[in-house]
């Protein structure tokens, strides 16, 4: 039975899809059946960052991450999932992918074991330890985004350092605009539990400049600490800069996360210059290996408490017979 017929196998679905990294935790995704027939994943305008995020390209890559979730538990409950980016973007804005389904036998152990992962992934900002990453590790990394449709480009010792002064500058760029001030406190601050950023999840202030790590303020009562001295940076890109790219960027970021949780590799980010890109209306000039859509930091960290999520039940859109069925496909996964 396909697994939009079911309101079992619907919630399975959901919390694998919930599971999914987002911009400061916002979880701006919605889910919806019709007709038991398809799903539609849709954006949460709600929990768009207007300041931070202005052409929405967090927000779809965000979208793009739990629509790789999906597709892992669509593929292991037997199905095999196909997939429409953006179908209706003239009627409905919202709608980022629709998803249908045919039977297909068992999912390999591959897509299984990445399943399986989904929710041992967190983002880590603790220090990691000074063990390097093997080469065959990071060729799979490469070849998880390569799998998505896009780069991930592995920095070097000297690319890192340089991207890393690149981070503090624009952190200190946008540490003076109070509106991008007042909407990380929203999500940083937000006290019930199910969404946003709590400070257990912050990690710990850095004592290096610059640092390899992201602050977002308070750390619980503990004082700055060293992190490791060579971070293993990695950019993730793609060909084009609209939203069919952010989409596959997010799936291509998923399949890279999971990837490393299996490898039992941590990843924390540090996209503040993307942020003062978008907020710039800046695109990147045409560069051979694409447009910057993540900025990640690799290595071996320590257990990391889990940041929290809204109930399954909370992320399922009003079931409703969508106005039109999804034309034929586009994006074919
Ligand atoms: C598009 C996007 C941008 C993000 N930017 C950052 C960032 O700049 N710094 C950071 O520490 N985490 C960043 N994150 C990670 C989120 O904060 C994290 O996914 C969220 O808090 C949920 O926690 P989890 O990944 O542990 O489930 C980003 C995630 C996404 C999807």
């Amino acid at each position: 039975m396909s697994p939009f017929a079911s309101e079992l196998a619907f919630q399975r679905l959901l919390t694998a899809a919930g599971q999914a990294p987002s911009v400061l935790n916002t979880q701006p995704w919605r889910l919806k059946t019709v007709r038991g027939e398809f799903a539609e994943l849709l954006a949460d305008p709600d929990r768009w960052l207007r300041v931070s995020d202005p052409r929405r390209r967090s927000l779809h890559v965000s979208c793009g991450a739990a629509l790789f979730n999906l597709r892992l538990a669509v593929r292991t409950s037997g199905h095999r999932p196909l997939i429409w980016l953006l179908p209706n973007t003239e009627e409905e804005p919202r709608l980022l992918a629709a998803v249908r389904v045919s039977p297909y036998g068992p999912a390999p152990s591959g897509t299984r074991e990445l399943y399986e992962c989904i929710g041992l992934r967190r983002t880590n900002r603790e220090p990691f330890s000074e063990r390097r990453i093997p080469g065959d590790v990071l060729a799979d990394l490469r070849q998880a985004a390569a799998r998505e449709g896009a780069g991930l480009v592995m920095l070097g010792r000297h690319a890192s350092a340089d991207l890393l002064e690149y981070v503090a500058i624009a952190d200190e760029a946008l540490a003076g605009n109070g509106d991008y001030r007042a909407e990380l406190r929203a999500w940083t601050t937000s006290g019930n539990g199910r969404e946003g950023m709590p400070s257990y999840v912050r990690g710990p202030g850095c004592a290096d400049d610059p640092a390899p790590v992201r602050d977002f303020g308070t750390h619980r009562g503990r004082g700055p600490v060293h992190f490791e001295s060579r971070p293993q940076l990695a950019v993730l890109t793609t060909a084009g800069d609209g939203p069919v790219d952010w989409l596959r960027a997010g799936q291509a970021l998923q399949r890279v996360l999971l990837t490393a949780t299996l490898h039992g590799i941590s990843a924390s980010f540090l996209n503040q210059p993307l942020d003062l890109r978008d907020m710039r209306r800046h695109s990147d000039p045409r560069h051979r290996r694409g447009h910057l859509q993540m900025i990640i930091r690799l290595g071996y960290g320590p257990a990391v408490p889990r940041a929290p999520r809204r109930p399954a039940a909370e992320l399922e859109a009003e079931t409703g017979v969508s106005r039109r069925r999804p034309a034929e496909p586009r994006s074919c996964r």
